[in-house]
């Protein structure tokens, strides 16, 4: 006898080929074909992606070479950062040293945006900075573009509340919301780099070229370093495979460039499932 489909669950299909649509999916290949007759795991994959660490104990921090370029008055202020930094063993003894670095952003902020979701999960997602919710609610990605990456990640089955772990490069959110200036970059990313090796993911995704490029040290925009995977040499962890793709932020102003977003969560999902 034929089971009637479930109405809850043809409804949450058809939202997800909804989103699929809204994203810019308009058919159901993938760019290269896939043999679905051999088991799974053996299947083949056209990009290749480095491995990920073994998990072992956070080791010293080393100071990182700085970005180029760090404005003078922000020099001891940046040897500080390395210090606090590299001092600190837990995400709790992070946020302290971070709250504990005077910098003029810190004093424009309201609250301090550390990060959200599991930090256990593997999965660790880099954004740029706080925007006027996030400094509201002391939480990263809770306003618009927020919402959106929340349904990204949610059609590929990451949510921040079970799978997912969030942050960005600037913990203060820049005045009017205005792009970070390099030395500012430069000033926390010793404590960008301290949370990847404090949280040990196995998978990497820069949100947006601020993410990449400050991280990956590259001259090259995010349309270039989007859709393939890096390798981030991370102090005291060793190297992490990396994942760039386009911004939320961006995708709000740019709708046709979620088709490019899909293919780069698909590419994620495929790796979290050989994970
Ligand atoms: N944009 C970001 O890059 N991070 C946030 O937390 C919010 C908006």
């Amino acid at each position: 006898m034929d089971v009637p489909p479930d109405p809850d669950e043809t409804a949450a299909l058809l939202a997800a080929l909804d989103l699929q649509i809204a994203w810019g999916a308009d058919e159901a290949l993938e760019e290269a074909p896939q043999d679905r007759t051999r088991p799974r795991a053996v299947l083949a994959d056209p990009v290749s992606v480095p491995a990920a660490p073994a998990p072992r104990p956070v080791g010293p921090a080393t100071r990182p070479a700085p970005a180029g370029g760090a404005v003078a008055a922000f020099a001891p202020a940046a040897a500080r950062a390395g210090d606090l930094a590299a001092g600190a063993d837990s995400l709790e003894a992070l946020r302290e040293a971070i709250a504990a670095l005077d910098s003029p952003l810190k004093d424009t902020a309201s609250k301090l945006v550390f990060a959200d979701g599991v930090p256990e999960s593997g999965l660790m997602l880099i954004g740029e900075a706080p925007g006027a919710d996030e400094d509201r609610q002391g939480l990263p990605f809770v306003g618009v573009s927020g919402r959106l990456l929340d349904r990204m990640f949610e059609s590929i089955g990451v949510r921040r509340a079970e799978n997912a772990y969030l942050t960005n490069i600037l913990p203060w959110r820049p005045p009017g919301n205005r792009t970070p200036t390099d030395a500012e970059i430069n000033l926390f990313t010793p404590f960008v780099l301290r949370h990847i090796a404090i949280v040990r993911p196995r998978h990497l995704v820069f949100l947006g070229g601020t993410a990449a490029k400050a991280l990956l040290r590259s001259r090259e925009g995010i349309t270039r370093l989007r859709g393939r995977w890096h390798s981030l040499d991370v102090p005291g962890l060793g190297p992490v495979p990396v994942l760039a793709t386009l911004h939320p932020a961006y995708l709000l102003r740019q709708p046709s460039a979620k088709r490019e977003a899909w293919a780069d969560l698909r590419l994620l999902r495929r790796s979290l499932d050989r994970a």
